[in-house]
């Protein structure tokens, strides 16, 4: 039975030129790029291009680009170093609907005695605009919201959260790892001062990602050490990884460019028209908003989330309960919950995310299998 994987949320596939381009940096090329000879100089180069695929994939100066294990370890770099300069500022500003690499921080900052303010989402899981146009003051230090939802896709509206960062002078903090790779992204004209993503989210291997950083200015390393990311990141620079990085960054690019995120948009609207004209008791998450192209978010009235992802991997197709590490959890997603859905709603909830490998003759198979996981499991919980 072939694999059917519609879990790129959680994590993607390494795309095979991105591998190919990795692999001389094992056994090969394997210099420390801070080394003085022939070995090193290549490590070195590596590392430059990449930072510079990464850069324009964002549209930013490749300077601006600092590597990390991953946008877990970027957003706390960003959320420390954001702090670190603001002085009498206390507040921090985020989302009801925030990944746990910024909820968990922020709860362990308002620890330590920052206020910290979550904005709500309407039904739609769009931010509460005028909730956060309040919360953003001259009290404010940082605001930190994502760019686009992990379990909906819905993407928010950015352009407010700017207007009201500049007003007041807060920084602003984007969580851009499902836009990355999604949609066309321009760093500059979202107004962040730091901008986090995740490689595994877009074809590149997991355990390395990037931090774009506006101004190093005050800027404070999270990990101290050997001065490495011009002082920016300490830590031996992982060069496979970042090569890999760098590659599928250029592919992204290439990609958000094309025909890709419409088509895959289609796709996804198409799996979804399907699932509405054969399944009675459907409701879609998030589905009036704008949302990257190859999420969706549904639940079927009296069927259980976990029961259906789980009768789905028994025939070979790989779909999620929510966000991976909050799925392993059993807990009702916080995001579904912030929507405005009961516990047993939230519950009841699957996602199902694409990617650009993902091809049509699969998704109408996993729609297929969805109406008839549906059907018996109806059929099983009948009287
Ligand atoms: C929105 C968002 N932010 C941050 C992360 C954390 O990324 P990583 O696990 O690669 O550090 C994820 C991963 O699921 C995510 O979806």
């Amino acid at each position: 039975m072939a694999t059917i994987y519609l879990d790129n949320n959680a994590t993607t596939a390494v795309d095979p030129r991105a591998v190919e381009a990795m692999l001389p940096y094992f056994t090969e090329q394997y210099g420390n790029p801070s080394s003085l000879h022939g070995l090193g100089e290549s490590a070195a180069q590596a590392l430059a291009q990449a930072r510079a695929q990464v850069a324009r994939l964002l549209n930013a100066p490749a300077r601006r680009i600092v590597f990390t294990s991953g946008a877990t370890e970027s957003n706390l770099t960003a959320l420390r170093a954001a702090l670190a300069g603001a002085k009498e500022r206390r507040r921090i500003v985020t989302s009801a609907v925030e990944h746990a690499a910024v909820l968990e921080p922020t709860a362990r900052l308002e620890r330590e005695g920052f206020e910290v303010v979550r904005v709500g989402v309407d039904g739609d899981g769009r931010l509460r605009l005028d909730e956060l146009e309040r919360a953003v003051d001259e009290r404010c230090a940082l605001v930190s919201v994502m760019w686009a939802n992990n379990e909906t896709g819905v993407v928010h509206e950015l352009a407010a959260v700017r207007a009201a960062c500049q007003r007041s002078g807060a920084k602003l903090h984007i969580d851009a790892v499902q836009a990355v790779g999604r949609l066309p992204l321009d760093v500059a004209s979202s107004g962040a001062d730091y901008l986090a993503l995740s490689g595994h989210k877009f074809h590149a291997p997991k355990g390395v990602g990037a931090l774009y950083v506006r101004d190093d200015e005050r800027f404070e390393a999270l990990l101290a050490g050997g001065g490495q990311e011009h002082e920016r990141r300490g830590g031996t620079e992982n060069i496979p990884g970042i090569v890999g990085l760098g590659a599928a960054a250029k592919l992204a690019r290439a990609w958000v460019d094309g025909p890709g995120p419409r088509e895959l948009g289609e796709l996804r609207d198409s799996f979804e028209d399907e699932l509405s004209e054969r399944l009675e008791g459907l409701e879609f998450h998030g589905r009036a908003s704008a949302r990257v192209p190859n999420t969706s978010n549904f639940r079927v009235e009296g069927v259980s989330g976990e029961a259906l992802t789980q009768w789905l991997a028994a025939e070979g197709v790989c779909v999620s309960t929510g966000a991976a590490c909050s799925a392993s959890r059993h807990k009702p997603s916080h995001v579904l919950l912030a929507l405005g859905l009961t516990p047993a709603q939230a519950s009841g909830s699957v996602r199902v995310s694409l990617s650009r490998f993902t091809a049509p003759a699969e998704l109408e198979r996993a729609a297929e299998l969805v109406v008839s996981g549906v059907e018996r499991l109806r059929a099983l919980a009948a009287p």
